[in-house]
């Protein structure tokens, strides 16, 4: 059997176990001038006749994206992305909360990075959380797709509440983190506003920066549709009773994107086999003692080198060159080394 056969057969399979009895999540999507607006390059920022959706525009003359018109102190926040496609070196495509431009010296951040690809490879993203400031302590985890997300639209989720934080790909958690006494501030607490952009990373975002964005194919477009965000929405500088959300944090806490269930927990433990390649929790290198959050599963393990990346040969995965970068981390030269 030939490799692309070989790989169709396999995503087949994997999407099915994946996805027999997983209903779509109810939620409650909210039009956009109703809950966003234009953030910078407003003219890149392009309403779909319904109000449902947006498109992002990235041209040679600035990138574009849209916030919250609320911040929230925990919350849901989800969107159905349709990424650009050929060609997309050096974008990254960001969905992401933060109040960084609240708490300059103490932001809180929860990320999605889809990172693009020259011609004919493929789109990978990373995740990662910030806390309190906690800027020198990068949590990235990488990952390929086992779909080309810039054919179909698919749902990207960020759960945050008091204990914990769970990304999503439409009903797969892709990352759990939870919330324990040692991570102290660096477990986002502050309210954060969401954030989605479309932005030229040249100098990191493909293969360390090897392969920048080419603006003979601009301009890039990026699709939103279907916001969602469920939360308590409080203005950050006023002090907010405490107490003054916990209904919503019960309501939160109730939703069925809250709860991972057993068969959610398969299908995250399948996805992190064959799709994460960097996790910092294994980079000893760069974290010689793993972060209090880390839960490290030993067969989990065996397949990281120091570096926090997947030993060659250790990956379930028939392709190679679907292997990409983070930024600022020890990683972007044995990337580097893989695209060779
Ligand atoms: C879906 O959510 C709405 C609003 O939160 C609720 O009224 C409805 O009962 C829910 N439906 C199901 C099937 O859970
Ligand atoms: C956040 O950082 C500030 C400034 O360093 C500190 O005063 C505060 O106690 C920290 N908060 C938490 C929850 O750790």
């Amino acid at each position: 059997m030939d490799r692309s056969r070989s790989y169709c057969c396999f995503v087949f399979f994997f999407t099915v176990v994946l996805f027999c009895n997983a209903a779509s999540f109810n939620l409650t999507t909210t039009p956009f001038d109703d809950a966003y607006s234009p953030l910078f390059g407003d003219g890149n920022v392009v309403r779909s006749p319904d109000g449902n959706g947006v498109r992002l525009l990235l041209d040679r003359f600035t990138g574009s994206g849209f916030i919250s018109s609320s911040m929230y102190q925990y919350g849901f926040f989800s969107t159905n992305i349709k990424l650009p496609s050929d060609y997309t070196a050096g974008i990254c495509v960001a969905f992401y909360t933060s109040n960084g431009d609240v708490f300059e010296k103490t932001h809180d951040e929860l990320d999605f990075e889809f990172l693009g690809n020259i011609a004919g490879k493929p789109w990978r993203f990373q995740t990662n959380l910030y806390g309190n400031g906690s800027t020198h302590r990068g949590r990235e985890e990488r990952y390929s797709l086992w779909f080309d997300p810039t054919k179909e639209f698919h749902r990207y989720s960020i759960l945050w509440t008091p204990t914990n934080i769970i990304f999503y790909i439409d009903q797969v958690p892709v990352r759990e983190v939870k919330r324990s006494e040692e991570m102290g501030g660096d477990y986002p607490s502050k309210p954060m506003s969401l954030y989605t952009t479309i932005w030229d990373a040249s100098n990191w975002a493909t293969s360390g920066g090897k392969y920048k964005v080419n603006y003979k194919f601009a301009p890039f477009v990026s699709e939103f549709k279907d916001l969602v965000i469920d939360g308590c929405a409080v203005n950050p500088i006023q002090q907010v009773p405490t107490g003054a959300c916990s209904d919503k944090h019960a309501q939160l806490e109730a939703r069925d994107y809250a709860v991972i269930t057993p068969a959610r927990r398969r299908a995250m433990r399948r996805f992190r086999e064959r799709y994460m390649y960097y996790s910092y929790c294994y980079d000893t290198l760069r974290y010689p003692v793993a972060p209090p959050e880390c839960v490290i599963i030993p067969s989990e393990r065996q397949r990281f080198k120091e570096t926090g990346r997947l030993r060659f040969g250790g990956s379930h995965r028939p392709r190679r060159s679907k292997r990409g970068s983070h930024p600022s981390t020890p990683a972007d030269e044995s990337e580097q080394a893989e695209m060779r």
